[in-house]
This record gives C-alpha cells, structure tokens and sequence, in this order.
C-alpha cells in the first residue's frame, strides 16, 4: 500500500511542485546514455518525470508505480504515450529484457519490509536481458539524514497555478534501528485541507544492499556517488550477467 503522499490524488497532483528541483535525475540520464540503454524500466516512477525525460530522447521507456494517483498524474502529462505505464509493485515485473532499471528518489529505501524488499530484486532481475544493469540509490545512514527531519528544517510553500498556495513540511517521528518514520503535512489554503501522509524509510547499510544483490544473481559493477549530493547516497550499479 503506498503511502498517500503518493497515492492521494490531491497529494499527488502537488508532488512535482514541491520537487521541483530535479537536477538528481541527471544523473541517470547520463548513466542511461553512458550504456546506450534502448529499454529502461523506471521502477517506482511515481509521476513520470524521469520516465518522460529519456523517453524524450528517444528511449524506449516502461513506468512502473504502485500508486494510482501518481501514475494518473504522469499520464495527463505532455506525451505520455510514450511510456508504458505499469500499475503494480517492483515485485510484480514482467520479463521484459529491459537494458537499464532505475530505482530513484526513495524508491529502493521505500520498499521497507524484507520479503518486498528481496521480491522487488528478484523480480527486476527477472526483468533485465543478461547483461542488462540495475541502477539504485539509498542514503548512506551513517549521515542521519532524519536528524533534519523537522518542520523547521523542512518547511516550504509554494504558490501553484490553479492550486493555489501549498505548504508542506515533515516532523520525524520514530527511529527503530534501520526504520525511520515520519509524518508529511500538507496545506491547501485555498481551502484550508489539511493532508497527512506517514511514511517509513528503511536505512541499508552499503554491505546490505550489496549482499543483496549478491543474492539475487547481480554482479556489483560499482558504487558511486550521487554527484547532487556528494557523501549522502550510495549509488548502486549491478549487472544481470
Ligand atoms: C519518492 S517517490 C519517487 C518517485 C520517482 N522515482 C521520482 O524520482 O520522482 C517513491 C515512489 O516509490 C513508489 N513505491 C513504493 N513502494 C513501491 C514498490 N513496492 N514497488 C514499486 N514502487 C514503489 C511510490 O509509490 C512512489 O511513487
């Protein structure tokens, strides 16, 4: 089940307002282009932005989100026909021989439970033609990044066309061992709603995830930085061979 912040509708016709500073996905434009990928699959795409932006170059692009209202949200976007787009869970995938899987934003970290966790790996390997790389992101727990969570530290409004003024913030809630929760507000003041959203995030350590994938059949190609944020995320690349 999605958290709401993706799978209310009214929350996600607001995501890509209040992120719209992107600049993480170039980074994967520039992996995707670095091994000429002619098939990627973008797993958790919610709103489509990545999914768009390589299919707008030529990309032969799959979309997959368990969230109806964000995937709704990418289809009303300017040539989405495109993209396939898929409703269902990482750990549903068809076999579609896909050259690249990506996992961005929190995608990897959002898939929290272990049997999700371990179904969403095997079945993007189940994906992948042999020699095709997945390409996921997790934050490196050793920065803490919840320490920020806080409606001070998080606080932002924006003024969005049609919509109106919209505030959103988060407030940490729980820290049990490598599970972080936290509550996301949002505000209309068009019409005074106020939406809540509680959102759990698993923190892996790099040795984690990279026995993961040993696991499940991929070979760790290598680690790298995501290069926004240098020193908070691990970057994961891994080939089915
Ligand atoms: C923070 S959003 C990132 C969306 C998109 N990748 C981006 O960068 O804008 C996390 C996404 O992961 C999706 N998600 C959560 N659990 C999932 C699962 N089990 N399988 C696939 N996607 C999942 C959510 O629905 C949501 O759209």
């Amino acid at each position: 089940m999605p958290d709401a912040i993706f799978a209310h509708p009214r929350l996600a016709a607001v995501y890509d307002a209040l992120e719209a500073d992107r600049g993480d996905l170039d980074a994967y434009l520039a992996i995707a282009a670095e091994l000429g990928a002619r098939h990627v699959l973008d797993v958790g795409c919610g709103t489509g932005t990545l999914a768009l932006l390589l299919a707008a170059r030529g990309i032969e692009v799959t979309g997959l989100d368990p969230a109806a209202a964000s995937l709704a949200v990418a289809r009303a976007k300017p040539h989405a026909g495109r993209v396939r787009w898929i409703h269902g869970d990482a750990g549903a995938l068809p076999p579609l021989r896909a050259d690249l899987a990506t996992m961005t934003g929190n995608v990897a970290q959002a898939i929290a439970g272990p049997d999700d966790w371990q179904a969403a790996l095997s079945a993007v390997h189940g994906s992948l033609r042999p020699g095709g790389r997945l390409v996921l992101e997790t934050r490196d727990p050793a920065r803490r990044a919840w320490l920020g969570w806080t409606r001070q530290e998080t606080h932002q409004a924006v003024e969005i066309p049609g919509t109106g003024r919209v505030e959103r913030w988060h407030d940490l809630l729980d820290v049990s061992g490598p599970l972080v929760t936290f509550r996301t507000t949002v505000v209309f003041a068009s019409d005074g709603e106020v939406l809540t959203s509680h959102s759990t995030l698993r923190f892996r350590e790099r040795a984690e995830v990279e026995a993961d994938l040993a696991a499940h059949g991929y070979d760790l190609k290598e680690v790298r930085d995501a290069p926004d944020r240098p020193g908070k995320e691990f970057v994961f690349v891994a080939e089915r061979p």
